[in-house]
């Protein structure tokens, strides 16, 4: 296994997906790991990540100089060069030489990251930094250089000790893999024969391990992908002592909870305990118009509900979460605080007091991976593949009251759009579309009569994180479908309109 090191590149994460991508097991840590927990995880290899800071700014962060000790190849990549560089004696040259983008690096060696190419290649990468190294360290020689960048990578002589100015672990650097396959499968010796299959099996172990011959376990379904996939490795792991618990909270999408209840009950025959708690939600949102309320009650309301069903579990000991790796990473923050524009409430964050042991066995995967390990446990792919959907629900898609014929008239459209775009084949690229009902009335015709009726906001955006977003370009044919369905089929709607906002400035949902 490779550790990574993460001085708070926004690309930390890309280099740890790209190592597992070629099979090769690791994890991210805090920069300052130290030297006894670096001993204890016994890394094949070290990789030190990017970084905003400057190596010469104060308090900029450091490795344990043990790195260079373990005995083990290293890789530093941008401020891990750098910082390569400052470690071990080379100097810095500050903010003159500032790089963003494409640049074309001269292969001058064919060594380390390099050792699937050949001298004089010239290799496209991406640039991203604003210092660069001045003077190498002792021991040390340029193995590439760039127009701008005499050290674009470079190697010690006799060490398997190796630095890239670039990143090759964005999809800018085309070769990029391969200078990190070269550098794991040649220098570190690893296998890359970690495999989804491997996975399972050791997360199979280390289940039955935690839980024991007689533990049982509690898990909250959601309907979404990793509460899914959690439960059913846990189901492989432990069979009838696993008690998955799905609460139906009223603001459900059309069919989710007949879905649910099909797919695990009938298909995985997975013990499931359906909670309904309609009326209980639903009297609780009454007259609430505001979407931090909104959120703050279904929370709430879903917590109780959740730790009441959860009280007729005889003997549960442990509750299970769908934590991704994304939540765990221990890395360095170089933002202020952040403001809270939404507090997103998830089947997270659950109940103390319930004094349950977490079982958390996604913990170390990325959502992708998630993606792959449920298709590997035969998770169906409209389940694998599925679009987010908020905590609250068509709750925040309603906007201003939240009652029953409003959520009908929502849910109803909702379904059209999500039919349409699946049968245009749309589903895949976009991020996520939906329709939310506006509080807002309208004059229309129909035959020959006046209607004055809802207005429906048909939602559909482009995203790789749902942290920026773009509207999706969805062809005219299939946005007059969708509109032509929506006001024929659903009674109480008469208009329906495209949202062509991107994120910043607004969000995906409208509350
Ligand atoms: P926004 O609207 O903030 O949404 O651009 C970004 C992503 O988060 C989802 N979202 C939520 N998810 N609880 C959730 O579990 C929430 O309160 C919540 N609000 C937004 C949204 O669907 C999108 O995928």
């Amino acid at each position: 296994k490779i550790l990574i090191l993460d001085f708070g590149s926004q690309y930390t994460q890309l280099i740890a997906r790209r190592v597992r991508e070629l099979g090769v097991y690791c994890e991210i840590h805090r920069p300052d790991l130290p030297a006894d927990d670096i001993r204890k995880y016994a890394p094949r290899g070290i990789i030190l990540s990017g970084g905003p800071a400057s190596v010469e700014a104060p308090g900029s962060p450091r490795c344990d100089p043990y790195v260079f000790e373990a005995g083990v190849p290293v890789l530093g990549i941008c401020y891990g060069l750098q910082l390569t560089a400052k470690l071990l004696g080379g100097r810095i040259d500050r903010g003159a030489h500032r790089e963003f983008g494409s640049a074309s690096v001269e292969v001058l060696t064919a060594r380390g990251p390099f050792a699937e190419f050949r001298p004089g290649d010239q290799v496209q990468v991406w640039m991203s930094h604003g210092d660069r190294v001045d003077v190498l360290p002792p021991g040390f020689e340029a193995i590439g250089r760039s127009g701008n960048s005499p050290f674009a990578a470079a190697a010690h002589a006799t060490k398997p000790w190796y630095g890239l100015q670039f990143h090759p672990e964005v999809v800018h650097t085309p070769q990029g893999k391969a200078m990190l396959r070269a550098f794991l499968f040649n220098d570190c010796k690893v296998t890359g024969s970690w495999t989804m299959k491997g996975f399972i099996d050791e997360a199979v172990e280390i289940i039955r391990k935690q839980v024991g011959e007689e533990g049982r376990v509690i898990c909250g379904l959601s309907g979404g992908v990793d509460s899914s996939v959690a439960a059913l490795l846990l189901h492989r792991a432990i069979g009838p002592r696993l008690q998955c618990i799905f609460v139906d909270n009223g603001v459900l999408r059309q069919n989710e909870r007949a879905q649910v209840e099909a797919l695990f009950v009938d298909r995985f025959h997975v013990p499931l305990k359906t909670v309904d708690a309609r009326e209980r939600f639903l009297s609780k949102l009454a007259g609430v118009t505001d979407p931090e309320q909104k959120r703050k009650i279904i929370g709430r309301e879903f917590i109780a509900v959740f730790e009441e069903a959860s009280r007729d579990v005889q003997d549960a000991g442990f509750l299970a979460q769908g934590t991704l790796y994304p939540d765990v990473i221990e890395s360095v923050s170089w933002k202020g605080p952040s403001v809270t524009i939404k507090s997103h409430h998830n089947v997270g964050g659950l109940p103390e007091t319930m004094k349950l042991k977490l079982v958390e066995p996604l913990r170390e995967l990325f959502k992708d991976e998630v993606r792959v390990l449920g298709r590997e446990l035969g998770l169906p792919e409209e389940m694998v593949g599925r679009q987010p959907f908020p905590g609250p629900g068509l709750a925040i898609r309603v906007l201003g009251e939240v009652n029953e014929k409003r959520l009908d008239l929502v849910r109803r459209a909702d379904a059209i759009v999500q039919e349409e775009i699946l049968q245009a084949g749309l589903y895949r690229e976009v991020w996520q579309a939906f329709a939310v009902l506006l509080p807002v009335q309208s004059v229309g015709v129909m035959g020959d009569e006046r209607t004055y009726e809802s207005t429906c906001v048909l939602r559909a955006v482009t995203s790789v994180d749902g942290m920026t977003a773009d509207w999706a370009r969805i062809p005219y044919p299939i946005l007059e479908k969708i509109s032509s369905r929506i006001t024929n089929e659903v009674r109480g709607i008469n208009r329906v309109v495209y949202d062509i906002s991107s994120k910043p400035p607004a969000t995906i949902e409208w509350e």
